[in-house]
Parts: structure tokens; sequence; C-alpha cells
């Protein structure tokens, strides 16, 4: 009997201990995996909202700001105190799916989870494979500064309710598998539209007005749907592709908050992936475009002769520039945006060109804000968004004002 019973105690230990090795097999991901998990969270920009000081990559506390104040992002990290070392799984998916903490709050939408949610498990098991693979830091980011009442998590029950709609992206089986590739991109991982969509007094993006452009920091992302002068008409999906790898094209060039988006997102993915974005974006539909406007040349005569003065040097006096040095203006969507904010940003501050593997050479274009009065500025601007055949509503010294204080 004894003998038996330790037969089976053995048998059962050798069970035991291939399971546990089974279970650690399945539980260790694979290379293809974290390879993926890597390139989602490259197109997904988790680094540059998540990384505060760049010798602690992913390890949180960058001020993200909102209307409402500002929210500090987690650590990343697998630090077991204060990372997600000792998240499950299943505290991973709840937070991308359903925007719930592992304690049962609520986060903020300053994380982007109304775009994660169209994320598939694998891809977000994916992503957390990938962020396992960093070295652990200990940081503990800042209390969230939002003002009352929106200060109160518990708020975020009625938001959600409200404006969040959680689940995959549904694919359109009318459509290619490009296309579909495309549209989980833009409305998952990239989340394009938590820029390039208006946003309600409740800091939600009005479903009505899809990629019709919306402020970010001062800036001002223009529209992406088909529309006519302000939107991405004349962009062909060629066009489009090489102003996310290089940063430029023969229309525009990426400043600000996309110049981020294109040095740690769109310039690091893969050439299909990027192609099927803009597949995605030609096939959007064209919008409402913006109300017809029409300057009287008085209107446009200081402009003029400021532009002659300063800009033509770079920007040629018709305009034309020399693209992907100079960005041409003639049928500039940015510049022709309703919103000038973007416009109004490069001429106050200048802007350095940025480079990419494949359009490394720099360029510059100085500052005017210290030189120039409101008037001069708001006069200059008006000039360009209504010449060479580009029409734009006026914008006026108090806007100029404005910009300069942002
Ligand atoms: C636009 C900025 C932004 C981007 C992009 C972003 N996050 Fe965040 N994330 C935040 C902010 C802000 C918070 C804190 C929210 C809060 O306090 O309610 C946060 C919170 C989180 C949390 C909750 C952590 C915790 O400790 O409770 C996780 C997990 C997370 N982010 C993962 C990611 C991943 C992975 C990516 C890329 C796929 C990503 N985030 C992209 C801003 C961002
Ligand atoms: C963090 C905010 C932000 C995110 C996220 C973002 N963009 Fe942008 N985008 C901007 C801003 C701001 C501009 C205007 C840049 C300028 O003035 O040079 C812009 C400009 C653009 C333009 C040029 C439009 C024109 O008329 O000149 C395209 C195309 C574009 N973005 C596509 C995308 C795509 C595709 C995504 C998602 C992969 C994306 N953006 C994500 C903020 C953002
Ligand atoms: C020394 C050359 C130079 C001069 C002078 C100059 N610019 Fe520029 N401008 C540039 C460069 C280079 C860029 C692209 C910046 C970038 O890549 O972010 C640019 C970008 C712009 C843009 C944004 C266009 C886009 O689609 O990205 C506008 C608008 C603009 N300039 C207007 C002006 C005006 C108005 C003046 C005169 C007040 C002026 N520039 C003077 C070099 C110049």
């Amino acid at each position: 009997m004894q003998g038996r019973h330790d037969g089976t105690r053995a048998i059962l230990a050798i069970l035991v201990l291939c399971s546990a090795f089974l279970g650690a097999a399945q539980a260790e991901p694979s290379v293809e995996t974290i390879a993926r998990g890597r390139a989602l969270t490259d197109a997904a920009d988790c680094a540059t909202c998540h990384t505060a000081d760049p010798a602690k990559p992913f390890a949180g506390g960058k001020r993200i700001g909102t209307p409402f104040g500002g929210v500090y992002s987690a650590n990343l990290t697998p630090d077991r105190d204060t990372g997600l070392g000792a998240w499950s799984d299943e505290d991973f998916v709840r937070a991308f799916r359903y925007g719930i903490a592992p304690d049962g709050s609520r986060y903020f939408p300053a994380f982007p989870y109304p775009h994660f949610t169209k994320l598939i498990r694998p891809d977000i098991l994916a992503i957390r494979a990938y962020l396992d693979t960093l070295p652990p830091v200990r940081n503990t980011p800042p209390p969230p500064q939002l003002r009352w009442p929106l200060n109160y998590r518990v708020l975020m029950r009625v938001w959600n309710f409200a404006f969040f709609r959680p689940g995959i992206f549904e694919p359109d089986q009318n459509k290619s598998v490009e296309w579909n590739r495309g549209g989980y991109l833009v409305e998952g991982a990239a989340h394009c539209g938590a820029c390039h969509t208006p946003r309600n007094f409740f800091g939600a993006e009005k479903r009505g007005r899809m990629f019709g452009g919306g402020p970010v920091d001062g800036w001002f992302a223009p529209r992406l749907d088909g529309a006519e002068r302000s939107g991405l008409k004349s962009w062909s999906a060629d066009d489009i592709a090489e102003y996310l790898q290089s940063g430029r094209n023969g229309h525009s060039h990426a400043s600000g908050p996309m110049a981020d988006v294109v040095l740690n997102s769109t310039s690091r993915m893969s050439d299909a992936d990027v192609r099927a974005i803009a597949i995605y974006l030609k096939d959007l539909p064209p919008g409402t475009p913006e109300p017809a406007v029409a300057l009287a040349p008085a209107q446009l005569a200081e402009g003029e002769k400021l532009y002659k003065a300063a800009c033509v040097a770079c920007h040629e006096a018709d305009g034309s520039g020399a693209p992907r040095i100079y960005p041409p203006l003639p049928g500039n969507a940015n510049l022709q945006s309703a919103n000038p904010n973007s416009t109004l940003r490069i001429i106050l501050d200048g802007a350095q060109t940025i480079t990419t593997p494949r359009a490394p050479n720099k360029g510059s274009m100085p500052a005017y804000a210290k030189q120039w009065s409101d008037q001069q500025i708001a006069d200059v601007t008006n000039y360009i968004r209504n010449s060479w055949g580009n029409a734009a509503a006026l914008v006026t010294p108090a806007q100029v004002a404005k910009a300069r204080r942002d």
C-alpha cells in the first residue's frame, strides 16, 4: 500500500510540476507579442504623456493640462509599490476597456481610455507584456489638481454614463482590410480624435463633429475631414503618409504638439500602418465647410507691407515658398482653419523644423512676438489667410493678445 501511495504522490508531484511549467510557459509572452506591444505603445504615444523626466521613461508624473486643471500621468513601469507591478492582467484590461482603476475608482479622460476601449484584448495584453519588460522605477505621481467639483473622481461615473461608450472598434465588412486597420489605429491606439475633434462643455469629444478640428495647448489641431480649404481635401493619401512619416510634405510642416506625435509615434509606425491611416482619413466624410468670408482689400493692405518686408525671403511674394523647406502658404489648410491659433503660435514664437530619418534637413522660422505689436501680427496673419486664393475669417488684435498669454 505504502509503495502505491508513494507512486501516486510521485505522479501527482510530476503533474503539478508539469502544469506549473506549462502555466509559466503560457504566462511568459512571446518575443512577437512583446514586439507588437511595443509597436502599439509607440502608436499610442504612451511615452509622451507618461514620461516627466527623460531619464525615467514611463515613470509618470507629467502634468496633462485639461480645461479644468491638471491631471498627473501614472507610473507604468513594473515597480510593485508605485507602478503596475502588482496589477493583474484583468486590472490592466479593465483600466483600458472601462477607465476603472483596480480599487474601483474612475479615471479622468486625460487618460484617453475613451479611445483605448476600442483595442482588442490580445493587443491590450501585448502592451502590458511590453511594459513588463521595462526597468521598474519608484515614483509616485502627484494627485490631480482639478477645480471643484471635478476634483471628485466619483463624478466621473456620471461623465462616463453620459459620454463614454465602451467597446472595441467594429470592423466594417464593406471596407478593405487596410481601411479597417487605419480605423482601428486612428480611433483606438493612436487616438487622433483626442486632439482633432472639438470637445463639449464637459470636455467630451463631440460625436457629431468627429475630426472637425479642436484646440490643444494654445494650438489648433486642424480638421482631418475632407472639407475644402481647411480640411484635407487637397491632400492625397501619399501626402498624408509623407506628413506622418517625415513631419512635412508639399503642403505643410508639423509643429507644436503634432511635431511630438510625428517624432514619438507616427514616424515609428510601419509603412503599412501609416498607409492604412491615410486611406482611412481620405475616406472621412467632407464635413460642413467653414462659412464663406471675404475681407476687403483695405483690410489686407498693412499686412501685405509687413509680409513683403519680413516674410518673402523664405516664403516668396506669391507664398509658394520651397516645399519641404519653407512650407507653401497658398491652399494651406492649417492656415485657413477657422481657429487661427496654430498660425499665431508659429508667427509669435517661430518654429524649428523637426528632423526625422526620412527628412533630416533642418530649418527655422523666426519669432515675431517681440518686434511686432498685436495689430501687426493680426495684419500679417489676415494677409496670408486671405491672399493667393486663401480665405478665412478676420483675426483681431485681441485674439493675438490672448495667444501671447497662452
Ligand atoms: C494624452 C496623455 C496620455 C496618453 C497618450 C496615455 N496616457 Fe495613460 N494616463 C494618463 C493620465 C493623465 C493618467 C491618470 C488618470 C487619472 O488620474 O485619472 C493615466 C493613467 C493610466 C493608467 C492607470 C494607472 C494607475 O496607476 O492607476 C494606465 C494603466 C495607463 N495610463 C496606461 C497607458 C498606456 C499603456 C498608454 C499607451 C497605450 C497610455 N496610458 C497613454 C495620460 C495618458
Ligand atoms: C496631441 C494632440 C494631437 C494628436 C494626438 C494628433 N494630432 Fe495631428 N495635429 C495636431 C496639431 C496641434 C496640428 C497642427 C500642427 C501645426 O500647426 O503645424 C496637427 C496637424 C495634423 C495634420 C496636418 C493638417 C493640416 O491641415 O495641416 C495632420 C494630417 C494630422 N495632424 C494628422 C493626425 C493623425 C493621423 C493623428 C493620429 C495618428 C494625429 N494627427 C494626432 C495635434 C494632434
Ligand atoms: C528664415 C526663413 C523664414 C522667414 C523669414 C519666415 N518664415 Fe515662416 N516658416 C519658415 C519655416 C522653415 C517654416 C516651417 C517651420 C516648421 O517646420 O515647423 C515656416 C512656417 C510658417 C508657417 C506655417 C506653415 C505650415 O503649414 O506649417 C506660417 C503660417 C509662416 N511660416 C508664416 C510666416 C510669416 C507670416 C512670416 C513673416 C512674418 C514668415 N513666415 C517668415 C521659414 C521662414
